[in-house]
């Protein structure tokens, strides 16, 4: 029995790395393959390095395109190397164009999927998460939940409960795992940054893909870097768009190129607030009690509002909001954070795929 794991985009890395690492010491066989759905050193390969993820055992490399284009050529590679091996369960991660893909093939083949991060929802479907999210939770097997939201929308949507186990979060597995390396003082020195910034990450297509969106966002930008000194881990997304609306043209701004795990949760940990629009970033900033404004009309994670410090806020109001969180303390300590972020989903995770396989290797799956 082989479970194999599917990955591509930078998200995925950290979710997959204590899944696999609790596997592995329940001796269970696995295989990864990387989709190539990210590729650059900095959104890829720097994850292998600094999260102990084992060298992927294919990689499709399939780059950049469309969302048919993407998800479709993921699907044929994928679609040959599952009808070769038979793995015996298919693990997908979060909400990506490679989540979607392998689900669709591993179904159509008969072989079950488990998906890490079941059951989020935004209920915005001009997202493409939301729609990979739908369908990944209809199709797959088991369903590991992050948070008691999740549950209920899966409960609402008809998932038998069995399906459905809620292991809290295994990105935060990895982001606890390494909090010892998350150095503020060694990023502020390397990057030379004062002792107050705000870090700003930016790359959800509703803020970065139509120029009149971006010269919007631009000038909000502009607005925050009046009142503090904002550090710009850019994904190469937005670049090109932000770049012409004139993004970079602010003394206040320091756009740098995305930075590796360890370097980015050094400068969240010791950033005064963080402006973002991903999903990870949310719950990482929940974590180590960073304030966090999320750029973003819904949040597919509700518990980092709840149960942590993001609140959504809109263009109009950011700068406004950016004033009033400058003018209050940053916790040091004592924030409650959500259940069962812990630092032990991924040994849950695995036991119950462990419990997985022994009830299906038995009947002489492969
Ligand atoms: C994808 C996910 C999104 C996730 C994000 C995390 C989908 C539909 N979207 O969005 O949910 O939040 O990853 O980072 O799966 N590019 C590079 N180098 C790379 C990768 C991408 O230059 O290594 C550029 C290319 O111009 C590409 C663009 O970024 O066209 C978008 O990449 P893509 O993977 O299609 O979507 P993301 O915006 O990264
Ligand atoms: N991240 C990183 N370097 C960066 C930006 C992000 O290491 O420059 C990490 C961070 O841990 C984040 C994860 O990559 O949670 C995924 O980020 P992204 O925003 O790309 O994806 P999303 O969570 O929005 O799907």
């Amino acid at each position: 029995f082989q479970v194999v794991h599917v990955t591509g985009a930078r998200p995925n890395f950290p979710k997959a790395a204590p899944v696999v690492r609790a596997l592995d010491g329940c001796g269970v066989r696995q295989r990864l393959v990387h989709t190539g759905q990210h590729y650059d050193e900095r959104m890829s390969d720097v994850f292998f390095r600094q999260l102990g993820l084992p060298e992927p055992d294919e990689n499709l490399a399939v780059g950049s395109g469309s969302h048919a284009s993407q998800t479709g050529e993921i699907m044929v590679g994928l679609e040959r190397l599952f009808g070769a091996s038979r793995p015996g369960l298919v693990v997908v991660y979060g909400d990506v164009n490679s989540t979607l893909a392998a689900t669709l093939v591993a179904t159509k083949l008969g072989i079950p999927v488990a998906h890490v991060e079941a059951g989020l929802r935004s209920f915005n479907r001009s997202m493409p998460e939301e729609i990979n999210r739908l369908v990944t939770d209809r199709l797959a097997e088991l369903l590991f939940a992050t948070s008691p939201d999740a549950l209920v929308h899966l409960g609402n949507e008809g998932i038998a409960a069995e399906k459905v186990h809620f292991v809290g979060n295994p990105m935060i597995d990895t982001l606890l795992a390494n909090l010892h390396l998350f150095d503020a003082s060694a990023i502020g020195r390397q990057l030379t940054l004062p002792q107050r910034y705000a870090v700003a990450t930016l790359h959800r297509p509703a803020n970065v893909d139509d120029p009149a969106d971006a010269a919007e966002l631009v000038k909000v930008m502009h607005g925050v870097a009046d009142q503090i000194q904002l550090v710009v881990p850019l994904h190469p997304r937005g670049r090109e768009t932000l770049a012409n609306a004139g993004f970079f043209r602010h003394p206040g701004i320091r756009v740098i190129d995305p930075l590796g795990y360890i370097e980015f949760l050094s400068l969240v940990r010791g950033a005064r607030a963080v402006i973002t629009d991903s999903g990870g970033v949310q719950e990482e900033t929940t974590v180590l009690g960073v304030p966090c404004l999320t750029l973003r009309s819904e949040t597919e994670r509700p518990v980092t509002i709840s149960h942590g410090t993001n609140r959504l806020v809109t263009r109009e109001d950011l700068v406004e909001s950016v004033v009033r969180l400058l003018s209050t303390e940053r916790p040091t300590a004592g924030w409650p954070v959500p259940p069962l972020w812990d630092g032990h989903a991924g040994e849950r995770i695995a036991e119950v795929i462990a419990r997985f396989i022994g009830a299906h290797a038995e009947g002489g799956a492969s």
